[in-house]
């Protein structure tokens, strides 16, 4: 395997999905700037020129919200080919954007820009630090739910179609959207994304918070679907500790960041699915565990916890499915290999997951699962997502994040950790 021309691959993907001061996941299926995946994008970008990763970051909080979120698109120019595009969120302030959140990488990511070259980041750092702290006080303050981070759309989660949902999604009546056409199934074969029925209570959600001008204590009280995100929980408890990380080097005052991992911790705890013995997510309407056991779960270790029945688990799935982590058990009837979050493995969350298993002790696993990705990615391609049985690539190509991801820890030449 010739793994520079890979890696020069990787670079060129990033270069072609350069829209110049943002990236966009993919041409054509994703024109615009998405959170995570810009993050991402930042910390791939990093390997090769930290200037540009620093206008990644910063050109995505273009879009940060007075109250200090940061929104899951940000619409700068117009495109074609997205469907729900700036005129259907109907956001009142430029540049536009869509008015949900997804998950808060951003903080670990910047980390790992900085740690790139300290002495250019600095300033970017200091810039950047209010912003990032805003974002998550936005989050303690309207999102935290006895120490879990809520979700008022599967979209906030970055993982659309999850299991995690399907409970409260079927207390959503998406029988009154109307008429409307998709654009994501005109790129990619339909069994590869979200069905009808759930795109129909997407839209009601979107509409729900839309009509009540995205006041966030509406939606908290009244929005018909708001779940407790175990992946999200984690997400962003790793991220407060590396906005701990920053507020040391940098020299601010850290007690409020403290007292938000304290409430998390405890969160986590919460999280905990005694019956089936994992961490789960908790529909907040009914108080209902989701009992699925997916990706997010496994984030566990990114955030720093580790538990003896989740390696169990990890290792019951990885003996099954050659190319893993599948983002849905295998063993579950909800299983599908093809079908968005639903099964395919993904190489973003791959990477987060081994970084975990390398940082809490479990080096053998997470480099079994760097080289099982490298493998996947240097066979099929910089897809968006793989069948975790046959390792066929699914979703979109010449993906960013997949070549982000291969840069900063899948090729044999990256650093392989944050
Ligand atoms: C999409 O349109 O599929 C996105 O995941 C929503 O953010």
């Amino acid at each position: 395997m010739n793994y520079d021309k890979l890696d020069k691959r990787a670079r060129k993907i990033l270069q072609v999905n350069d829209r110049g001061l943002y990236t966009v996941p993919t041409k054509g299926l994703y024109p615009y700037q998405w959170n995570w995946d810009s993050a991402f994008c930042a910390w791939g970008i990093a390997t090769y020129d930290v200037r540009r990763a620093w206008a990644e970051i910063e050109t995505l909080f273009t879009g940060q919200w007075d109250n200090g979120m940061v929104p899951h698109i940000v619409f700068h120019k117009q495109a074609i080919g997205y469907f729900p595009g700036p005129d259907v969120w109907d956001v009142p302030r430029v540049p536009h954007t869509s008015g949900i959140t997804q998950p808060p990488i951003a903080a670990t990511m910047a980390r790992s820009v900085y740690e790139q070259d300290k002495h250019y980041g600095r300033v970017h750092m200091e810039l950047l630090y209010g912003r990032l702290v805003s974002w998550h006080r936005w989050f303690v303050k309207y999102r935290l739910h006895d120490g879990m981070v809520a979700i008022t759309h599967p979209w906030e989660s970055g993982r659309d179609n999850a299991v995690d949902w399907d409970g409260a999604m079927a207390n959503v009546d998406g029988s009154n959207v109307g008429e409307y056409t998709r654009r994501d199934t005109a790129h990619i074969d339909p069994e590869m994304r979200p069905k009808k029925e759930d795109y129909d209570r997407y839209l009601t959600m979107l509409y729900f918070s839309r009509d009540c001008g995205w006041d966030e204590d509406e939606i908290a009280k009244n929005a018909p679907f708001r779940v407790a995100d175990v992946g999200m929980t984690f997400l962003f408890l790793r991220a407060c500790r590396d906005l701990l990380h920053l507020a040391l080097e940098l020299d601010h005052e850290t007690d409020e960041i403290q007292g938000w991992i304290t409430t998390l911790k405890g969160g986590v705890e919460r999280h905990w699915n005694a019956e089936h013995g994992h961490y789960d997510s908790i529909d907040l309407r009914t108080g209902e565990f989701a009992n699925s056991l997916s990706t997010g779960s496994f984030l566990c270790w990114y955030a720093g916890i580790d538990h003896p029945q989740m390696l169990a688990h990890y290792e019951r799935i990885m003996g099954v499915v050659p190319f893993g982590v599948p983002s849905n058990d295998p063993a579950a009837s909800t299983f599908n290999p093809k079908r968005y979050w639903r099964g395919p493995t993904w190489s973003n969350v791959n990477a987060l997951i081994a970084i975990g298993l390398a940082e809490m002790h479990h080096i053998t696993k997470a480099e079994e699962l760097r080289k099982a990705t490298q493998s996947l990615i240097a066979e099929h391609g910089f897809f968006e997502y793989f069948d975790p049985y046959i390792g066929t690539p699914e979703g979109g190509d010449n993906f960013s994040w997949t070549a982000a991801i291969w840069l900063t820890w899948a090729s044999p030449h990256a650093k392989g950790r944050f």
